[in-house]
């Protein structure tokens, strides 16, 4: 299978919101997230990313119902394990759930879940989503009792954390990398599959195919944001170019 992309369309509502907060789902409201996505779709997305946070800062409820309806490939429902989203989130019946930390303060999800920290509570929420049929991944930094801990409570797939790769620079970047190559091939042989995110673009991306495994990767911010300059059909016909050269 080749590498799938999902974009991360968050951005687009952050833009929205930065305007029409008050009355995100007015006439007047734009962009469109979900106008948005179906470009992206178009354009090759293989799946739609958006995290519905506890603080509404960019999606919020309608959009992801919409998406959910809306979409042809699928929705890839991105959420922290908050009684009042997880209740959403089987309402929607997401085709897949990528479990991950929660923090107002962070601009964006800075670490991965601490799978060891919170197992029974993510025992019971990653139990109610597969039982609805939905995939369900854990969003967890490339490190070996994560990864355990992940394959017991019976993931989908783990989504490597690349933000700490994307980050750094000289001899931290391939130790960072290593770790990376670990992580996949560690959770590849506990029968787990493997996508990664996180501050991936179109510089580093290809670095990141010694990496093997990977199913799927998920970007946003880097496509929206050159979407500004090329439009957002480009970018992400761009980003998918890349991620055909993913060797097998
Ligand atoms: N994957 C996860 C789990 C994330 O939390 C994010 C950020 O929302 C991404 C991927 C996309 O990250 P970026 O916007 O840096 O491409």
């Amino acid at each position: 299978m080749p590498l799938r992309l999902g974009v991360n369309i968050d951005h687009a509502a952050t833009l929205r919101q930065a305007r029409y907060a008050r009355d995100p789902v007015g006439l007047l409201a734009e962009p469109d997230p979900v106008e948005a996505a179906l470009i992206a779709e178009k354009a090759g997305a293989d799946g739609i990313t958006a995290h519905l946070r506890e603080d509404r800062r960019h999606m919020q409820d309608r959009d992801i119902f919409r998406l959910k309806e809306s979409l042809r490939t699928k929705l890839n429902l991105e959420m922290g394990n908050a009684p009042e989203i997880v209740a959403i989130a089987l309402q929607v019946k997401a085709h897949d759930v990528c479990l991950v930390p929660e923090n107002r303060h962070e601009i964006t999800t800075e670490g991965g879940l601490d799978c060891l920290a919170h197992q029974t509570a993510l025992q019971t929420t990653v139990g109610k989503l597969r039982d609805l049929g939905t995939v369900v991944s854990l969003f967890i930094d490339p490190d070996p009792d994560q990864i355990c801990a992940a394959a017991d409570l019976r993931a989908d797939y783990i989504e490597l954390h690349t933000g700490a790769f994307a980050n750094a620079t000289g001899s931290a970047r391939s130790r960072e990398l290593q770790r990376l190559v670990a992580g996949a091939t560690q959770a590849h042989e506990l029968g787990l599959r493997v996508n990664a995110g996180h501050g991936l673009n179109y510089q580093n991306v290809s670095e990141l195919f010694v990496v093997p495994f990977m199913a799927e990767l998920n970007i946003g911010h880097a496509i929206i944001s050159r979407a500004l300059f090329t439009g957002l059909a480009d970018a992400v016909a761009e980003m998918k170019a890349l991620c055909a050269r993913y060797p097998l």
